[in-house]
């Protein structure tokens, strides 16, 4: 059979990681969590003491840091210069600093350019997840799906099992990184023409998964 290739795209917390890496896992397929790669780049930055506020002292350096991500959906590993970064790029400091340094131009282009390789290098094909893989990274997929729900579903799923205030904040942050991702200049946050729009909101994750698979059936 032929590659497969699928793009998935929306904001942050409309379930996009766990339904990308369920699909990927379920049909047999590599998985590309391009979201990562921004926040690793974003770590490396912080850590190497970039100004986060200076476009152009991040472009200067966009090509130092080797990022290498692993495309098994059970085992998506990250590194940067061989350190594995997985659970600091997790980080409240990396989640607020990351919309500014994947704005940069030459940070996209490095990190679109690793994506385009590691989709064309996956035998059986690839779920690949993020913002603008359905756009501007991989315009030719064979399926793409646009993930939308509500704010304050994505603020729950994001806050887990806090409450209250913890609630209200990560709705704001949430929304914040949203509006700064959807309208910077290059490859914003946007649906493709083409791509199939899933509304989340009422839908169980497995409901999620079921519908994706279903898709990805009917394109082969
Ligand atoms: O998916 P995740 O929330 O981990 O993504 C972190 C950030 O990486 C996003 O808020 C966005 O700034 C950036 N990103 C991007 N393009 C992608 C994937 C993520 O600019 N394709």
């Amino acid at each position: 059979a032929q590659p497969v290739i699928v793009a998935i795209d929306g904001p942050s917390g409309t379930g996009k990681s766990s339904t990308s890496k369920a699909v990927a896992a379920q049909l047999g397929l590599s998985y590309l969590d391009t979201g990562a790669q921004y926040r690793a780049i974003t770590w490396w930055m912080v850590s190497n003491g970039i100004d986060i506020e200076d476009p152009t002292a991040i472009a200067a350096v966009a090509g130092k840091p080797e990022i290498v991500s692993g495309t098994d959906p059970a085992d998506p590993t990250i590194t940067v210069d061989g350190t594995d970064v997985a659970g600091p790029i997790r980080t409240q400091e990396v989640t607020s600093k990351v919309s500014a340094v994947s704005a940069v131009p030459e940070v996209r282009t490095r990190i679109t350019d690793l994506q385009r390789s590691l989709a064309a290098s996956a035998e059986r094909g690839i779920v690949v997840e993020g913002r603008d893989i359905g756009t501007t990274v991989l315009p030719d997929a064979d399926l793409k799906i646009f993930l939308t729900a509500s704010p304050e579903a994505r603020a729950a799923r994001r806050s887990g099992e806090l409450k209250g205030a913890d609630v209200h904040s990560t709705r704001e942050a949430l929304i914040k990184r949203d509006e700064a991702d959807s309208s910077r200049k290059t490859s914003p946050l946007a649906k493709a023409d083409d791509a199939v729009e899933v509304d989340t909101t009422e839908l169980t994750l497995a409901q999620v998964i079921e519908c994706v698979v279903t898709l990805v059936g009917e394109k082969r």
